[in-house]
């Protein structure tokens, strides 16, 4: 228990650049003070004392300005900044290393008792403040919503959703980051990115992403024409785009049909 404790201080001392000592966070700090409390109320939810599961989430309520439903499920680390106006629905689930701002709902369209009626977060999603997720979908790991969004519909992982009802503005461009210490935003923010040397940086990467998504077509058509997979694998990024040398590493049949249908 207080190794939770410890890590939920540890996470919130790591994610808002405002909190300067253990101390404050255990002390002024309202998201932590509800998800502790809802460690209560969801054991209670867990062992049918559902009555009383309610009434421990009530008075974090009261005392927090958060309603967490105690069937809901959180991870490890998730941090719920700010707090006031937060709602969080019976069949929400929050991933691992989430934050969630001020005036967040987590809320559901259906009124199917037993249904699943609320989403779920996967690692790492940062929802912006007043943000409402309606439904029972899934937001993928480490995409950002938008303060102010109303997000209707699944979010990619790594995406970003901004607006009323939401689009995504940002598919994800890479793999999502595997741990927690990879670096966080505050507030769901780019870093950097108005900087120029940043943006080049940025070009080159996509420019190299797009090239290297190229050089594998080019691959898998020279594999459809039967060429020799362990002699394109020993040739060059460079070398790949010179058809006509790729070609002679072809099972022995390099022709100019060939050569011309990799052109076309
Ligand atoms: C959505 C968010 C995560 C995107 O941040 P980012 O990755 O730095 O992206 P950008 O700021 O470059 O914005 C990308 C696009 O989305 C738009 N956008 C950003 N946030 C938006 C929002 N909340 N609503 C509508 N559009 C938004 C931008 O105008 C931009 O559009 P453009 O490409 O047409 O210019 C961020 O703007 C956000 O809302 N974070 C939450 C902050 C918060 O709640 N803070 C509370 C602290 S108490």
């Amino acid at each position: 228990m207080f190794d939770r404790l410890r890590e939920d201080i540890a996470a919130i001392r790591e994610r808002d650049p405002a909190a300067r000592s253990a101390w404050e966070v255990v002390t002024c700090y309202p998201g932590l003070h509800a998800i502790v409390l809802h460690r209560v109320a969801n054991a209670c939810w867990r062992g049918q004392w559902r009555w009383l599961a309610r009434f421990v989430s009530q008075i974090a309520r009261f005392l927090t300005g958060i309603e967490i439903h105690p069937g809901a499920t959180l991870g490890r680390r998730v941090f719920i900044d700010h707090g006031m106006g937060v709602v969080i629905g019976e069949t929400a689930e929050i991933g691992d290393d989430c934050t969630i701002y001020q005036g967040v709902t987590l809320g559901g369209t259906s009124l199917t008792r037993g249904a699943k009626r609320h989403p779920t977060l996967e690692r790492g999603v940062i929802v912006g403040a007043g943000a409402k997720v309606l439904g029972g979908f899934t937001v993928g790991a480490e995409a950002k919503i938008g303060s102010n969004a109303v997000v209707v519909k699944p979010v990619p992982a790594g995406g970003t959703a901004v607006g009323n009802p939401a689009r995504i503005v940002m598919p994800a461009v890479s793999k999502p980051k595997e741990t927690k210490s990879e670096g966080f935003c505050a507030y769901g923010i780019t870093p950097n990115a108005d900087d120029p040397v940043s943006l080049a940086i940025h070009g080159l990467i996509d420019h190299a992403s797009t090239q290297t998504q190229r050089i594998d077509d080019i691959v898998a058509a020279l594999e459809r024409l039967g060429a020799r997979v362990e002699a394109l694998n020993a040739v060059d990024g460079a070398a790949l785009v010179d058809l006509k040398r790729l070609c002679t590493s072809m099972d022995g049949k390099a022709t100019e049909e060939r050569v011309a249908s990799l052109e076309r």
